[in-house]
């Protein structure tokens, strides 16, 4: 399994997608489509962006009843995605239930890949509104062992998280990892960051870089020194 950087294409519509993409002429960068862009534009700008040669990673985080899940995953994988995911919240059985409804007749499916606990909710607010009062890095590993232990291929995780991940789930276990930023950029909104290199060094398999390339003057430069300095 190939490190890979991953670019959040976070566009409202069809148009600013495609117009960004198509800056990407000799290559064909794996792209995050998230629930704007899909809720926008529907299941038609996935077999859009793939029919141009790029591998996607469908980022709509499900969680329900796993009958639903299943069935749901079922659509995701006939649309021939590359990764998704979904909220290892929803429990074992539902991630278990989701890669069923993920693998094709042929046996193949795309990455299932789960969110532990989002990086908007902390200690507080885990403790106050969901009524858990473990640590809560505790709370992301015993997640993420869930994840394994229904046999998913990853979680997505802070940069800080990936070493730790590896050291309980084991090495193949991927870490899927946002919050990257280069040395010399600016951090916006994200706390805890690392730069591509960093995130190498930590091990984790895939970054997901979205305003450093996306906003950037020359989008296809930046994307280019992340994967210099992430994959060398
Ligand atoms: O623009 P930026 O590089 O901050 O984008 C990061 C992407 O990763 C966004 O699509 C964001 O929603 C996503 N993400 C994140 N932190 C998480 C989970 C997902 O930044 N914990």
């Amino acid at each position: 399994m190939g490190k890979d950087v991953i670019i959040a294409c976070d566009f409202a519509s069809k148009e600013a997608t495609l117009e960004f993409l198509d800056k990407f002429t000799d290559v064909k960068p794996f792209v995050k489509i998230g629930m704007e862009l899909f809720y926008a534009e529907g299941p038609q700008i996935v077999r859009e962006i793939k029919a141009r040669g790029h591998k996607i990673f469908l980022d709509l985080k499900l969680h329900d009843i796993p009958n639903t899940v299943k069935k749901s995953m079922a659509v995701l994988s006939r649309l021939d995605v590359d990764m998704t995911n979904l909220h290892a919240a929803g429990t074992v059985s539902m991630m278990q239930a989701a890669l069923e409804g993920l693998t094709r007749p042929d046996g193949t499916r795309p990455l299932l890949i789960a969110v532990t606990q989002l990086t908007s909710t902390d200690q507080e607010r885990m403790e106050n509104d969901l009524l858990i009062k473990e640590p809560i890095d505790k709370v992301v590993m015993h997640y993420a062992n869930n994840a394994k232990i229904a046999g998913l291929d990853g979680v997505v995780c802070s940069p800080l998280e990936s070493e730790k991940v590896h050291t309980t789930c084991g090495k193949e276990f991927l870490t899927v990892t946002p919050g990257v930023r280069f040395a010399d950029g600016d951090k916006g909104d994200q706390k805890r960051v690392m730069t591509p290199a960093e995130a190498k060094k930590i091990g984790s398999d895939y970054i997901v870089v979205g305003r450093p390339i996306t906003a950037a003057k020359d989008p296809v430069a930046a994307y280019k020194r992340c994967c210099d300095e992430f994959i060398g």
